[in-house]
This record gives C-alpha cells, structure tokens and sequence, in this order.
C-alpha cells in the first residue's frame, strides 16, 4: 500500500497504531475545515444567525444519505457521550427497571448509566461476554436469558471500545422487538469502518461519530432516532428551539439546531469528508487493513502466544484487534514505558483482569509501523 502517511498531520516520527481513540484527520479535510472556519470569521452574524440552516441543510443531507435515513430523524452532536447523555437522561426510568448490556461496553457510558440508576433507582446490568468471543448465537443467547419483564432497554456496542468487537447488533435489534423493549447501539467506531445502514438495522436509537473512522475533525457526530420516539428525547440543552409556536423543521430538529455559540463549521465537512473518502478509495483501504489485522494477528498468536479476543477469521473483527497479553497487570507501567521510549502510540490497558492490548490500523500505517510493534513487542514478553 502506498505510504499515505504525508496525507495526514500525524508526526512522521510516532508510529501510530491508536486509531481508534480519537482519529486521525487528512489535510484535505483539514483545509476545507480552516476554510470554513476563516469563512465564519469573516462575518458571524451572517453565517451563524442567517446562513446555519442552510449551511447545514447539505451537511446533513449527506451525513444522513451515507448511514440511509430520513434527514429529520439525525440531529448533529459533538460526540457520543453527549448524545448518550441525552437519550439516558430522557428515559422515564422507575425503580427496578432494567437496563440490559455487556461488560464490554464504553466506559465512560457506564458512568452515564450509573448516574441514572443512582437517579431512578433503575438496574444496569452488564452480562458477562467471555473471550475469546466467537458466537453470535451464544451471545444472543446469553443476552435473551437476561430479559425478563422488568426490562426495559437493550444498550449494546456496534463495535467495542476495549475489545475491538463488531457485535451482532441486528440480531440485539431483532430482540429487542421480539420482547417490545428500546434498542440503544452504541455505533462509536462505526462509521467509514464497516458499512452502516440504519434503515436495514432499524435500530430506535443509534449515535455514531465521524470523527474516528471517517476521518472528520474532531468534534463531529450524530443521534439517529426514530420518528415515534423523537417526542420523549428531550434536548440536553435547552435553548432558542425549545417549544416553538412555529415549528421551521420538525419539533425534534429544531429543538437540536441551536444548543449555544458553537463552531459549526466542523459539521460542515461532511461533505468533503465522503469526497476524500471517495477520491482516495478508502473503503478499498479499509479492506486492506482488515486483511493486515488478520495477519498481525497470526504472527503474535503463533509467535508470541499472545491471546486474540476473537477467532481471526470471524466476521467480528474489522481494522482493530485487541489481544491478551498475557502478562501480570503490575507489568503495565513498564510495558507503557517501553512503547513511549519507542515512540509507538498503541493502547495498553486492563479489562477483565486481563492486560489487553489493541491495535487500529489505517491507511497511512505501513508493514514499517507492524515491524516496530513487534520488534517492542519481543521486548515486552521478556519483561
Ligand atoms: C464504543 C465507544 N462509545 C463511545 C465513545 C465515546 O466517544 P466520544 O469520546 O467521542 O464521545 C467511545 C470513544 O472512544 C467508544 O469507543
């Protein structure tokens, strides 16, 4: 693969395996972001209070074409915490309601949902998926075991934080019908990483964020929901679109149009973000990395014993993989210092008990990037 490295900002002398925390943006999106910027600058009143509407009208078009919705069913968000903050919070949560999930959830959401069950008196349950995970079914299973008639909502991962999971969430949807519960997908790592399409999912509620996968600057994420439920999503922020006498869109849109003076112009490069997206073929990219995890795979399951959290062929893996190293999690500190010696940006973390560490590759990684890690990685098992 062509070293797309030059493409991006990121500094030449890091190796940058960490893609999926916060992204990387190419500078052909970056421009096109300043631009916009300097164009806000140039005359605020006019591109915040008369233009926004339009201005992001086409933005919104496109967001909405790439994931197949009806444009007055996304509303714009900085990040999914944000709009999980807001679907959590609206939730007409009772004592001992529950809420069904997985231990391989977002941290971070955890926290959301340990707020409102301190609020409500509500239940956060989070069933135990063992790894290595190679079962759709048995997950299935496991989840449909804890439904009772005290559920109330599913909240499931698209794609997981710290294991690096593509979970089967068309069949978490399909549950969650079956026994008239709300399905919540966490789609974080979703889009531009595998194909996302929102009126096959039928999900009731989706958020996903274009500022890690689809190379969007930060700052750039979306709230799907569906139209009967809009009426119960109350907007985090109240502000100037709240109770409306005259409605300019839908209730639900105008209700998220304006949350405060915020810079839009980071919403505003959808657009150029499926151009890039497009000209420089990054599906076919994607495709490639997704080939390249399987093989790092193989080379730290064969030659380090290192433990995949998945089977290396299975439809669970996308261009992340996380992997046990097997190792005593008081070794954390020091793995942590070998890698910052060595410049290598990859995460290193506890879950489970277990030292996990995960790999992202994307297109400006190259074998350069892959030989390093594992030269370091000969390093760490002799720690
Ligand atoms: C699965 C998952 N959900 C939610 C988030 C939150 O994303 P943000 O920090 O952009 O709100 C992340 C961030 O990495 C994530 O991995």
């Amino acid at each position: 693969m062509e070293n797309l490295k030059s493409y991006f900002h990121l500094d030449s002398k890091v190796t940058y395996l960490n893609h999926g925390s916060f992204g990387a943006c190419p500078k052909f999106i970056f421009n096109e972001y300043i631009e916009l910027q300097k164009e806000l600058e140039v005359n605020p009143v006019k591109y915040l209070d008369y233009d926004i509407q339009d201005k992001l009208k086409n933005s919104k078009t496109a967001l909405a074409n790439f994931i197949n919705c009806d444009n007055d069913d996304v509303v714009f968000f900085p990040n999914p915490t944000t709009a999980m903050n807001e679907v959590f919070r609206s939730l007409n949560l009772e004592k001992n309601d529950e809420i069904l999930s997985t231990n391989h959830e977002y941290g971070a959401l955890n926290k959301v949902w340990e707020f409102i069950t301190i609020k409500t008196g509500s239940k956060y349950i989070q069933t135990d998926i063992s790894v290595p995970f190679n079962s759709s079914e048995n997950f299935i299973r496991k989840i449909e075991s804890r439904i009772n008639d005290k559920t109330k909502v599913l909240f499931v991962s698209h794609i997981t934080s710290a294991t690096g999971l593509i979970f089967p969430v068309k069949e978490v949807v399909n549950l969650a019908k079956k026994y008239g519960v709300l399905s919540i997908i966490d789609g974080a790592h979703v889009p531009g990483h595998i194909d996302l399409d929102i009126s096959e999912l039928n999900p009731d509620i989706y958020t996903g964020t274009f500022h890690k996968w689809m190379l969007s600057p930060k700052g750039v994420s979306f709230l799907y929901v569906k139209k009967e439920l809009q009426s119960q999503i109350k907007p985090l922020i109240i502000s100037w679109g709240y109770n409306n006498e005259f409605i300019e869109q839908t209730k639900f849109q105008d209700e998220h149009l304006w949350q405060g003076t915020n810079d839009i112009s980071k919403y505003l490069t959808i657009p150029k973000t499926i151009e890039f997206r497009e000209k420089y073929h990054w599906k076919e990219i994607s495709l490639i990395c997704k080939k390249q995890i399987i093989e790092f795979g193989l080379v730290i399951k064969n030659e380090f014993n290192f433990r995949p959290l998945c089977n290396l062929d299975s439809e669970f893996l996308g261009q992340m993989l996380s992997f046990d190293l097997d190792l005593l999690i008081s070794k954390l500190k020091k793995i942590k210092n070998i890698l910052r010696e060595h410049n290598i940006v990859i995460p290193v973390f506890e879950w489970e008990n277990k030292l996990i560490m995960r790999i992202s590759l994307n297109g400006y990684n190259s074998e350069k990037d892959i030989q390093k890690l594992l030269l370091t990685l000969k390093k760490i098992i002799k720690l």
